[in-house]
């Protein structure tokens, strides 16, 4: 079976040859003795059209067919010089594998991305999200491909955790449960002994390998419990997260401009269609916007900068900026899209709204932290020099009421040949929206966890 996208790169070797495609039906149209079916197989936008006529065996049952039904055809490629599209099949057999009912959701027209939520599972048939689903793929190899390139260790972080790296509580908890008569009963202490969570983030553990690989990353599902039921925020998320040894801050902002740059030309290169379609049709100017970014060097403002510009404007937010507050949305908006439009990294925040193993400044008030914050997102990434330093760190983490002996072993890290390191976090689905223009965290997630939605 060959997909409609290799007929379109390929045209000239199919062409008047006998090929089997398969794919799902878009549109029917028909007369006594002849018929047209649309088809769409998922590798591309592009939909194939067939064309048959009663010299098929199941003529009556094929000119009956409704849309959304399953099948596979064989017959020949013609051009069709006259018509819209390149070309044709003339089909000399249709096989029917799953018909459809008539009251299949996706007819020909146009659906609002809020009822294709309520059919997530019907939804990647959209030529919407084909490509959202498409292009999430391809971030994910170029992502692997860029940190393999650079000759990285990916190392699969534990999902059950008994830490919180974050510090914020925001976290599901993992029960163990057993059988006990007709009872369910609670047995997670007799399993690991303490308290277990979903991991929030895989930091802690991948600095450790950091400490013996020097470059490392991982790339896998993390969780919290957050409820704020924005647009950016979901309860199941992907995150990447490198960790560099022997690296500072500076260092990290630029592993992290070389990263995004990095896959944002992979899908410019790779899936120009999709990109062109998300152009036309979801984001006006999301090409030139890209272009721009990847030609053009990231801007870099302290938080305590970023403040004062923020309090000139302060009379237009709802929440007014002020210096030992984190950044509100409104905020990183403004800086992104009215100050640099362009993304900004905003560093050295405050150490009280920070994680405790941000590397504390000579100040003895900020850290070494940076976020990326993009144009229409937001906040894209997270990072910061680590602190090395085992009696400050002991130190951050009495004032952040840590517990010193569950932290034994990322403790020790400082004490067996500790290392200046950094790191961040990118939101795989933040990176998504930015690349796609997709303005809801809902839409390139394939089965979004939000608050009050577990439909699927
Ligand atoms: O800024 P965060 O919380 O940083 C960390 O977790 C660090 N441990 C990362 C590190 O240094 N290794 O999260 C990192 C990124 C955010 O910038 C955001 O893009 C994304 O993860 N993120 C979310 N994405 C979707 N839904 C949520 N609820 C998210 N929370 C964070
Ligand atoms: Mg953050």
């Amino acid at each position: 079976i060959i997909k409609v996208k290799e007929l379109y790169r390929n045209k000239a070797n199919f062409i008047n040859k006998k090929i089997e495609v398969a794919g799902w039906i878009r549109s029917v149209r028909g007369s006594k003795t002849f018929g047209f079916l649309v088809i769409n197989d998922g590798s591309f936008f592009e939909n194939l059209q067939i064309v048959y006529d009663d010299s098929i065996n199941n003529f009556e049952e094929v000119s009956k067919l409704s849309v959304g039904t399953a099948i596979i055809i064989s017959g020949t490629l013609v051009e069709t010089p006259n018509a819209k599209q390149p070309f044709e099949v003339k089909a000399e057999n249709i096989h029917i594998e799953g018909k459809s009912s008539p009251d299949y959701p996706l007819q020909k027209k146009r659906h609002s991305f809020e009822y294709l939520r309520t059919i997530a599972h019907l939804r990647p048939r959209t030529n919407t999200f084909s490509a959202v689903f498409r292009v999430r793929s391809l971030i994910a190899y170029a992502i692997h491909q860029f940190f393999m390139e650079r000759n990285f260790v990916y190392v699969h972080t534990p999902i059950i955790t008994g830490s919180d790296c974050e510090g914020a509580g925001e976290m599901f908890r993992v029960t163990t449960l057993d059988i006990e008569g007709d009872k369910k009963v609670d047995k997670s202490k007799d399993f690991f002994g303490k308290e277990t969570n979903l991991t929030v983030s895989g930091q802690l553990n991948v600095e450790t390998y950091a400490m013996a690989f020097g470059n490392v990353y991982t790339f896998g599902p993390t969780f919290r419990a957050e409820n704020s039921n924005t647009t950016r925020h979901a309860a199941e998320f992907w995150m990447i997260e490198p960790e560099i040894a022997f690296a500072d801050l500076e260092d990290d902002m630029i592993l992290a401009e070389e990263m995004l740059k990095y896959i944002i030309n992979f899908v410019l290169e790779n899936a120009p269609e999709e990109m062109k379609f998300f152009n036309d049709f979801v984001d006006k100017g999301l090409l030139d916007r890209l272009n721009n970014v990847v030609n053009s060097e990231f801007k870099k403002i302290t938080y305590t900068k970023a403040i004062e510009i923020l309090q000139e404007n302060n009379d237009n937010f709802d929440y007014k900026a002020e210096w030992g507050n984190d950044l509100q949305t409104e905020h990183e908006r403004y800086l992104t899209e009215n100050v640099f439009k362009c993304p900004v990294f905003v560093t050295d925040y405050p150490k009280d709204i920070k994680a405790f193993y941000m590397r504390l400044n000579d100040d003895g008030k900020t850290v070494a932290a940076m976020d990326l914050l993009v144009p229409g997102v937001g906040e894209i990434i997270g990072g910061s020099q680590r602190e090395e330093r085992y009696n400050i760190l002991v130190q951050r983490m009495k004032d952040c009421s840590l517990n010193e002996e569950d932290y034994w072993w990322y403790l020790d890290l400082r004490k067996y040949g500790g290392t200046r390191h950094a790191g961040f976090g990118l939101g795989f689905e933040r990176a998504i929206m930015y690349i796609t223009g997709m303005s809801n965290i809902r839409d390139v997630i394939a089965f979004p966890r939000t608050v009050n939605n577990l439909e699927f």
